[in-house]
């Protein structure tokens, strides 16, 4: 069985090079079956809560006959895990609430990078590893239903270069690489905010604030 990635796992996959690394919230193991398939990581650990995804992410695993390599476990988050057990974790197709919570309970399970896709703003995840030895060592885009961010984290000590030079809210908000390379998607998603905001924005209005760091964010793009 070799699953076909759409473009959110797609870009999710290209950020993941690890000896051993852990899928959290698999539900079918597409992306751990094919980071081991396509050999950027030797051994995974794919972890599903609930019963019915385990069934799928059990089914496909026996399917591509890689049991050896691919080891499935029931759990919350990182819970499963040894402390030091894997060099990666990734979390995709959640709410950054979700993901949120689970690095939150981390404690010293957390691997030293990871990788999360939210389905809504990431911004709560890059505020996280702001206050939490996490840097944000890479971003994407990947073009769907809607543009869904992917990023990658790695722990490392001292403030977060990569937001010297940005504007911080609206790196932030937008991410400081995809503002940095002018990113044709994340250019489409302020216009898009700038569109949608201006109706909205008066004084004292949470808008007026979205509608600021957007047109921040344009200025920078533009620059
Ligand atoms: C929408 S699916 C995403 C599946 C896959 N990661 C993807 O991106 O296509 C989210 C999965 O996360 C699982 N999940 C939610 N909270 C979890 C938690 N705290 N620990 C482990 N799995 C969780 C759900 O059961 C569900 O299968």
């Amino acid at each position: 069985m070799i699953p076909v990635l759409d473009a959110r796992l797609a870009a999710v996959l290209k950020l993941i090079r690890a000896a051993t690394h852990a899928d959290i919230g698999s539900d079918h193991a597409h992306l751990p079956i094919r980071l081991v398939q396509t050999g950027r990581v030797e051994r995974c650990v794919v972890v599903e809560l609930n019963p019915g995804p385990l069934g799928h992410a059990r089914t496909n695993v026996a399917l591509t006959g890689l049991s050896d390599r691919l080891e499935v476990r029931q759990g919350n988050g990182l819970s499963p895990l040894r402390p030091g057990e894997v060099e990666s974790a990734s979390m995709t197709g959640m709410g950054a609430n979700t993901i949120q919570s689970i690095l939150e309970a981390g404690g010293e399970r957390l691997p030293p990078a990871l990788v999360v896709q939210p389905n809504d703003s990431p911004r709560i995840l890059r505020e996280w590893a702001a206050r939490s030895g996490f840097h944000l060592v890479a971003e994407a885009l990947a073009a769907g239903f809607w543009s869904y961010p992917v990023l990658r984290f790695e722990a490392r000590s001292g403030a977060d270069p990569v937001y010297d030079g940005v504007p911080l809210d609206a790196a932030l908000r937008y991410g400081p690489h995809l503002l940095r390379s002018g990113d044709p998607l994340i250019r489409r998603q302020v216009l898009d905010d700038l569109t949608r905001l201006t109706p909205l924005a008066a004084p004292g209005r949470a808008a007026q604030d979205e509608l600021n760091t957007a047109k921040t964010a344009l200025e920078f793009l533009e620059k």
